[in-house]
């Protein structure tokens, strides 16, 4: 494993640390594979009983890495290894937290949505931004905030872009705890550390009922979503967001 992601194992749980703080922890497609790659081998651990997944430094994730998204384009798609990173991540049997500080953007918001149990820092700053980029999000986002938020709510972050506090997570059902700033780790252990207390195999059941509720009947939401995704990789205003966003001025979109 690289230095991409820091691990430690103490008590039955499994700590990962996304460790880019020089570019605000974005998921670079190393990082994303090495996040799923250490979460499938935590689930097949016997002595892991469940996972954190926070970032190193003061933020959870600033999105995908804008980089590596502009060089990706509708042609990519197919040969693009994130989904399988991503599906990988969803597809993780044993309970897993996301512990968020500070910003929590774009994909990195589509991660701590994925986790089981969300805890937020009050102050963190969650939000969907991908409209400024000329994108939507692309692996999950939409549907698990449409699941909660409902229609209006999310058509509103989606389309804006605006982004949310750490309280507002909670207040709105999108978090399952909040904390002082600064706490998310120690509150995420403390509930992890009753996790380990707990039976595995009814853990393991009760998520997999839960999440076959909310997750299946959004499968055809998602495969759109994606679709409409990879669709933009080539538009003009997915260039000019990103090239805005570079250069630190208002983007000029064509729609096109
Ligand atoms: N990818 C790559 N690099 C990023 C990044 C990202 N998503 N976010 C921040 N960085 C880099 C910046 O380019 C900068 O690098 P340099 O120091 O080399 O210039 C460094 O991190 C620090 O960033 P800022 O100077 O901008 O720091 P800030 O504290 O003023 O602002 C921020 C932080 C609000 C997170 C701002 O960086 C930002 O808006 N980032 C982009 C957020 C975003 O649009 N995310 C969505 C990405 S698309 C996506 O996620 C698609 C998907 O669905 C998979």
């Amino acid at each position: 494993m690289s230095d991409l992601l820091l691990s430690r194992q103490e008590a039955g749980v499994l700590q990962l640390a996304l460790n880019r703080p020089a570019a605000r922890n974005a998921l670079n497609t190393a990082l994303l594979g090495e996040l799923a790659d250490a979460m499938e081998r935590g689930d097949a651990d016997p002595a892991v009983h469940c996972m954190v997944v926070h970032g190193h430094g003061d933020h959870f994730a600033a999105g995908a890495d804008i980089d590596e998204l502009a060089e990706r384009t509708a042609a990519n798609g197919p040969t693009d290894p994130r989904l399988g990173h991503w599906q990988r991540i969803q597809r993780i049997a044993k309970p897993w937290i996301a512990a968020v500080e500070g910003y929590c953007l774009g994909g990195g918001c589509e991660l701590a949505l994925c986790a089981d149990l969300l805890v937020v820092a009050e102050d963190a700053a969650l939000g969907q931004p991908e409209i400024r980029l000329g994108m939507i999000p692309g692996a999950g986002g939409l549907q698990r905030l449409a699941l909660t938020l409902g229609k209006a709510r999310t058509l509103h972050l989606v389309l804006t872009g605006e982004r949310f506090s750490g309280r507002d997570a909670h207040a709105w059902g999108l978090a399952s705890q909040s904390c002082e700033n600064g706490q998310a780790l120690n509150t995420a252990l403390a509930t992890a550390t009753r996790l380990v207390e707990g039976a595995p195999l009814a853990q393991r059941l009760a998520k997999q009922a839960v999440l076959a509720m909310t997750e299946a009947p959004h499968q055809a939401g998602f495969a759109l979503g994606r679709r409409s995704f990879e669709l933009l990789l080539s538009s003009h205003d997915k260039a000019e967001g990103i090239a805005a966003f570079r250069e630190r001025r208002t983007p000029t979109f064509r729609g096109e």
